[in-house]
Formats: C-alpha cells, structure tokens, sequence
C-alpha cells in the first residue's frame, strides 16, 4: 500500500473553516472541492494585507502605494506563469473564472477564424463552460459541432477520433471529468488535432488544482483554469494563451485597461495580456491567487496528485467492500487512471436524499447533473453525489463518509 505524501491532519490547520466550523454539532467533512476549495489562513491573509496597506487601482497612479498594488498584482502573474510553466508572464490573462476564459476564445478566436464549413471537437464530458460557449459560436457562424464519445468504462472512445478530426479548425477538452474524474489524453489528442490542423482549447479547471501542470508539454494552445477550485479566492481565473495567438486576435470587453488609445473616431488596443483585462480587474483576488500558488507549491503539486491518488485508491476499495453492487461508482475504476472525485449513485435513493442525509452528519457532497448535462444523458441519470478529495481530506473523512452512505440505505431501505 502507497503511503500518502501528504500530512492532511496539520495540512487541515491551515484551513480556518476545516478546523473550525461545525455543522449539526459535528466537525465539517468537506468532499466537495470540486465544486469549490476551502482558502488556507494564508490565502486570506494575504488579500486583508493587500487591502489593509496597499489597496489602490492598479497600472494608473504614480503615487507609491499604487505602483506597489500593480507590482503585486504583476507578481501574481509571475507566479501563476511559472505555476502552469507559461513561456512569458504575457500569455496570462486574469478572468472572472475558467467560464469567462473559455466564452473569451470563443468570441475573439472563433469568431475571427471559424464559420460555416468549419467545425469544432468537444466530448461528451464537458462542463456547460467548455459546451454552451461553443452552441452561442455555432448559433452566431454556423460551424459544425462534433463530440468524442464516452465509453461504458468513463473513458474517451478514441475510436472515431481521426474522422472527427478532420476538417475540424478547433478541438476545446476538459483535461479531467468534473463528474467522472476521468484524465484526458491531453497531449495525445492535441498532437491529434494538430496533425489535422486545428487548435486545442484545454479546460483546466479540474486539473491544475490536483496534478502538475505544464501547458507546453499538454501540447495546449489556450488553457483556462479558476481560482477557487486551487486554495484561492472566488472572482478570478486564468486564460493563458500562445503569445502569436493572443496577439493576432480581437479583443474581448472593450472599457478601460484594455486600450493604448481612445479616439472619437476609434481606438487602439493595449498589448497583450491588459488588451484582454478590461476595467478594473479583482486585484485582491489575484493577489490570493498568488498566495494560492505559492501554498500548493509549499505542498508540492506532485505529492498532491500522490496525495489523491492514494486516497482515491482507499475510497473505491472501502466504498466497494461496504456496498458490493448497491453503490455504483461512476468513472475509471484505475486510480491512476483519474482524479479525487467519485460520482455514486446508491441503489434505489435518489442523489439529493443521499446529500440530506449526509448534511445531517455535516458531510458536505454535492448531489446534481454537475453542470454536465449531455453526460447526465450518456449515463442515464438525472444526478449524481459527487465527492470529492483534496489536501486536507484523509481516509477518516471516506470512513465517515461510507458510515453515512451506510445510514442512508438503511433509512430509505425498501
Ligand atoms: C471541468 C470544469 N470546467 C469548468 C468549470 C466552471 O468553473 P467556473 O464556474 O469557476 O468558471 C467547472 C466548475 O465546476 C469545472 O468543473
């Protein structure tokens, strides 16, 4: 058995609300980091610092408490840059989340080089992000929309993937199911999509946060991930982009920032990344993301993947052993083969009676279609109880949660 690199108890004292919050009189047993992470005392610190003696807007005034929240600001950049191994802190664009980072490529890339004739490559796995963008694209140009399918065993069917390839000018893949937690070939389908021609939009928001991430070796031309599901704050998320790609492209929110000059008969965008950072952007949030990096690298992002794995490999074993068929676990059944995130179905109840009754032990699992409603219809379910794993769950947090399960058969027993 792999012993775990991680030391989730003292791991759990940097996270305030882990340690201190109860629910129903019971310590809190957070499984649903997929959804969002809970924000070490260091993440938090760093934005009332930020906003105790520095605060003032950014890349505007000359006084010294300006210049030094913009120096902060450019030096979460740095970070996130080296986090993802960007080439240039320049292909590091600050969103709201993941969500505005994909909508962005969508209406600036896709708009500018896709229309009739064209098509794009998604799987039937992706979260509404990496879907509804490309539908607004389709309805907006008219190209074509075609799907990986998933198989039986939750993962890609390759298959059919040469003939869905071609012609295809975009490929956008999530890197990890947020349902079935299903690690993508990323590198092999880029170099796919590649060879045939077409760009790759890699959606990291469920990958950064658990596994090392290095958007070169992926083989990426866009690759978004989001700040809260990775120790930091909500309101912020990151697009980076191929420098050549971003540069050719049209802006996205057109406002302050984002501009060199403003005419009465035009205007003339900034350089890249400001050129994609309209207005104001979430200056304490990218601050706390900063802080968020810097905590998972204290970590260390390969002993977190070790981390999950090993407990992942405890949680199917001891789901398994306690439920036999009466629980269904969505997904790869190889640990190495996923991520920390378990979609159950437990044999006659329904997903959201299970997450009541595991609320009243203060067992936190999200029970729903997990923005992923085109899987929902390959799997033929409505929903699903999702946990979810990160640094500070242990395998006393999967005992209680089987204990619980437990409790939940027996309630709704037949
Ligand atoms: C795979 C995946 N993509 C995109 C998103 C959207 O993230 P956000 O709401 O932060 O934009 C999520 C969030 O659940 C996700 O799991």
């Amino acid at each position: 058995m792999t012993t775990d690199p991680l030391d989730p108890q003292s791991i759990r004292k940097d996270f305030p609300l882990i340690t201190g919050r109860e629910v129903n009189g019971k310590p809190i047993c957070y499984l649903d980091s997929a959804a969002s992470s809970q924000k070490p005392q260091a993440v938090l610190d760093a934005m009332d610092r930020y906003y105790e003696t520095t605060h003032a807007n950014v890349h505007r005034g000359v006084y010294t408490i300006a210049e030094e929240a913009t120096a902060l600001m450019e030096e979460a950049r740095g970070k996130v840059a080296r986090f993802v191994n960007a080439p240039a802190d320049r292909g590091v664009i600050f969103t709201k989340n993941v969500t505005e980072g994909l909508n962005l490529v969508a209406q600036t890339w896709g708009r500018a080089n896709l229309g009739e004739g064209d098509a794009i490559v998604l799987t039937q796995m992706e979260h509404h992000a990496n879907i509804v963008p490309w539908h607004m694209l389709a309805e907006q140009t008219g190209v074509e929309l075609r799907w990986i399918g998933v198989g039986d065993d939750g993962k890609l069917d390759l298959s059919d993937l040469d003939r869905l390839l071609d012609g295809a000018k975009l490929l956008a893949i999530t890197a990890m199911s947020n349902v079935l937690g299903t690690l993508t070939p990323v590198r092999r389908l880029a170099d796919a999509a590649h060879e045939a021609g077409a760009i790759v939009v890699v959606d990291g928001a469920q990958y950064t946060p658990h596994l090392p991430t290095d958007v070169i070796e992926l083989g990426a031309d866009f690759y978004g991930f989001t700040g809260h599901k990775m120790c930091g704050p909500t309101g912020v998320g990151v697009l980076w982009g191929r420098e050549d790609l971003l540069e050719a492209m049209p802006a996205f929110l057109g406002g302050g920032e984002m501009i060199l000059d403003v005419r009465l008969d035009g205007w003339t965008p900034n350089e890249i990344p400001w050129k994609f950072e309209a207005g104001t952007p979430p200056i304490a949030e990218i601050i706390g993301l900063g802080a968020a990096v810097d905590y998972l690298e204290r970590l260390g992002m390969a002993d977190v993947r070790e981390h999950e794995v090993t407990l992942t490999a405890y949680a199917l074993r001891t789901l398994k052993e306690r439920f036999g068929a009466g629980l269904a676990i969505h997904g790869p059944s190889e640990p190495s083969e996923r991520g920390g995130v378990l979609s159950m179905a437990l044999e006659h109840v329904h997903a959201h009676d299970v997450a009541q009754v595991l609320d009243q032990d203060a067992i936190c699992v999200r029970a729903s279609h997990h923005c992923a409603k085109p899987l929902m219809r390959v799997l033929d379910v409505s929903a699903t109880v999702r946990a979810s794993f990160y640094v500070y769950n242990d395998t006393d947090d999967v005992d209680r949660l089987a204990d619980a399960l437990d409790r939940a058969a027996e309630f709704f027993a037949l």
